[in-house]
């Protein structure tokens, strides 16, 4: 039986972190243990370019810290090819293929393309590169390189994924029925994490985020500043964990009988925040030390992540071009065959 191609990917714009490890990255490692699935993690670089097309520097230096994020929390080249968007020409080619499938009204009318222009306006100002707005052509390029089965997504990227798939079927009424393969959006199960500050997503632009290459020391202090019940000021006022991000994440990183007393006392009066804040702190330090170990590891043996990355894109290339052939073929670009 063919194996289900997966395929998940990130913007290299900045390290993951623990909303990334309790999201896409725990799917990942569980999607990389099923035997049915043989999953793809591409390095967008290209597409974080559209974005931050004026910051080359940020873009490249992220391509290693992101890769070597999923080496530490255990994504195995065995088992997932991770490949850089940018090493993949049958992308790109295949990218300028479908913008004659797709109008400019359809990417204007796509909400997540439409949420984030709304959030770049100091980089855009009042009209958006011709980049930016087909970026997501460019991601249906990525998927179907691959012949991507299965797209583990959140909501928000659902809406790229419904593009990607009307381009598929329009491909496929004009060069010839089948020759692409139609992606299916899994919407991931897991939610989404709040950031320190309460915000609903943690975010390095909002910078209420913990890494996972945070040391011990900045992990504590982060922990120190999260949000708590602002109702409570002394140490014997009632508090109320509902309303504590410390409470929140005490719920992440410790064990469900701890949890339950911290609940109680804090209710009671009985707990103060800083004792609170350094038991989830020290939780946190522990729950994350393999992957800070394994990350010190890499980060100390470059050479090793340069080869995982050398033969991930040179796997996923054979695939790319083997879907280019098809391509080509179909839309009678084959000359010389
Ligand atoms: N849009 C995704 C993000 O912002 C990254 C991405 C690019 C992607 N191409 C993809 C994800 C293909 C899944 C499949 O994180």
């Amino acid at each position: 039986m063919d194996k289900k191609r997966i395929l998940t990917g990130d913007r290299p714009t900045g390290r993951l972190h623990i909303g990334h490890y309790f999201g896409s990255l725990k799917t990942r490692l569980e999607m990389q243990e099923n035997p049915e699935y043989d999953p793809f993690i591409l390095i967008a670089d290209v597409q974080a370019l559209t974005d931050n097309f004026n910051n080359p520097e940020k873009v490249r230096k992220n391509v290693r810290e992101v890769a070597i994020d999923y080496l530490s929390v255990g994504i195995d080249p065995n088992k997932t090819t991770i490949y850089i968007q940018s090493m993949i020409p049958e992308t790109a080619e295949l990218t300028i293929f479908y913008s004659n499938l797709v109008t400019i009204a359809r990417l204007q009318r796509n909400p997540t393309v439409k949420t984030e222009i709304a959030q770049k306006k100091e980089l855009f100002g009042e009209s958006v590169t011709y980049g930016f707005l087909g970026y997501p052509v460019s991601q249906a390029a990525d998927i179907t390189t691959f012949e991507g089965e299965l797209v583990p997504v959140g909501e928000d990227q659902e809406p790229l994924i419904e593009q990607c798939r009307e381009i598929v079927r329009k491909f496929n009424s004009i060069y010839g029925e089948g020759i692409l393969k139609e992606p299916k959006a899994v919407l991931s199960k897991s939610k989404r994490i709040k950031g320190l500050d309460g915000n609903e997503k943690m975010g390095k632009s909002l910078g209420n985020a913990i890494y996972l290459s945070d040391s011990e020391e900045e992990i504590t202090k982060k922990v120190m500043s999260a949000v708590t019940d602002p109702n409570r000021i002394k140490k014997d006022d009632l508090g109320n964990p509902d309303v504590c991000m410390v409470a929140y994440y005490h719920n992440l990183f410790t064990a469900k009988e701890d949890v339950k007393t911290v609940c109680e006392e804090c209710k009671a009066g009985k707990r103060g925040c800083v004792a609170c804040k350094k038991q989830l702190a020290a939780n946190i330090i522990e729950e994350l030390r393999p992957i800070r170990e394994k990350r010190a590891y890499y980060e100390t043996h470059p050479e090793e992540v340069d080869k995982i990355l050398i033969e991930g894109t040179e796997k996923a290339r054979t695939v790319a071009k083997e879907t280019m052939k098809k391509v080509k073929d179909a839309m009678m670009l084959n000359y010389f065959d």
